[in-house]
């Protein structure tokens, strides 16, 4: 792998359908799982088999169902969990085994109710026996974000030993700050040996809106992988969201990271994955919102008819939007309405701008927004 290539992780099937109100049967996890590989992503979390037998089923599915993507499924550290997922994966081309425990003093005495070197040595078993059913195995860290770096280097430690391939770090309550996150992915880099031989990965949950800058911070201290999911759905406040992370690693290109996603893909995915779970995506969202191309006011739409990247960092075309949007609101000035009355094929002279924008005022201020439809009325009743 070319080492400033970033994986992503998708775990939209997994950590986002375990969301209440988000449960698809196995037939919609098909098409999503289709979409997800045309995306470009490496790695679907397609399920946690022993959570149900319709999970179970649905992963086995999903294992036929694509070609390129390696197919992820869950377990706990418990030998029932691991079985079952060695199970689901059984004709997959390229399994792994996602296993992993608690590894914070909040987990560990009141989750757990067990002992630190407990931890230690059912990561270790866990690994071992994924690895009697795959080779690609990933062990995780749960409620990594709290835990204390030196504990955390020692579970790692025995992830590595016991042969993990990929090291999940999750800030499973969404609680870090960039840089402490980023400065705990550096420590397990410099703190555990053979590290380098594994892949790191960020996985972080949007408790204080941290998420996508954290996932961020990680692959910055080095992590190689960022778990995510289409819209940043998931458990609470939801987890990294595919779309922003991909498109800061795009617009940022000095970082040097890149990743395999289609980002033209990303409107027509994110609506599939809305409609599917049915879980109305923000307007405001980053990225997939309907309001992310949209310009109301009437200074920006002045700097955005001049020229788009005077107030858009993104052509939206990069990501499957058509084109901006200049939507008229009482904010907007003449200059949009005179842009919206051209593209509607009629050219107006300044004088009749004026006149016009005194009554698309008195429209505006009635409307939330004033329509096409408006428009013509206007120009109708000015001809009149
Ligand atoms: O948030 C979390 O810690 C998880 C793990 C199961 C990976 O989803
Ligand atoms: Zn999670």
């Amino acid at each position: 792998m070319d080492t400033n290539r970033i994986q992503i992780f998708d775990t939209t099937l997994r950590d986002g359908e375990q969301v209440p109100g988000c449960k698809l049967d196995t037939d919609q996890k098909l098409v999503i799982a289709r979409q997800l590989e045309l995306l470009g992503v490496d790695v679907i979390e397609a399920g946690f088999p022993i959570s149900s037998p319709g999970d179970f089923k649905s992963v086995m599915a999903i294992t036929r169902a694509v070609s390129e993507p390696v197919v992820c499924a869950l377990s706990r550290a418990v030998k029932k969990d691991i079985e079952r997922a060695g199970e689901a994966l059984q004709y997959a081309k390229r399994p792994r085994i996602h296993t992993g425990i608690g590894t914070s003093e909040s987990h560990i005495r009141y989750k757990l109710r067990t002992t630190p070197e407990d931890i230690i040595e059912r990561a270790k078993g866990a690994v071992r026996l994924a690895k009697s059913f795959v080779e690609d195995v990933e062990f995780y860290a749960e409620d990594a974000g709290r835990t204390d770096n030196e504990f955390l280097a020692r579970v790692i430690q025995a992830a590595v030993d016991a042969g993990a391939t990929v090291l999940n770090i999750p800030d499973t309550t969404g609680y870090c700050l960039p840089d402490e996150y980023g400065a705990k992915i550096a420590y397990l880099r410099d703190n555990v040996r053979g590290i380098e031989k594994c892949t790191l990965s960020t996985h972080c949950h949007n408790d204080l809106g941290l998420a996508t800058a954290n996932s961020i911070a990680g692959v910055r201290n080095g992590a190689r992988q960022i778990e995510c999911t289409i819209n940043g759905i998931g458990e609470r406040a939801g987890n990294t969201s595919l779309e922003e992370v991909v498109m800061i690693m795009r617009q940022h290109a000095h970082l040097g990271l890149d990743t395999n996603i289609n980002s033209k893909l990303l409107l027509e995915t994110s609506h599939l994955v809305s409609e599917s779970m049915g879980m109305v995506v923000q307007p405001n969202k980053a990225i997939v919102g309907d309001n992310a191309f949209a310009h109301s006011s009437g200074i920006h739409q002045d700097g955005v008819i001049k020229r788009r990247d005077t107030y858009e960092i993104i052509d939206p075309a990069e990501v499957g939007v058509d084109e901006s949007r200049i939507v008229l609101t009482a904010r907007s000035g003449r200059a949009a309405l005179a842009y919206r009355f051209k593209n509607l094929g009629h050219n107006v002279t300044k004088v009749q701008l004026d006149d016009l924008y005194q009554e698309f005022l008195r429209v505006a201020d009635q409307k939330k927004e004033v329509e096409d439809k408006d428009l013509e009325t206007l120009i109708s009743a000015m001809v009149a």
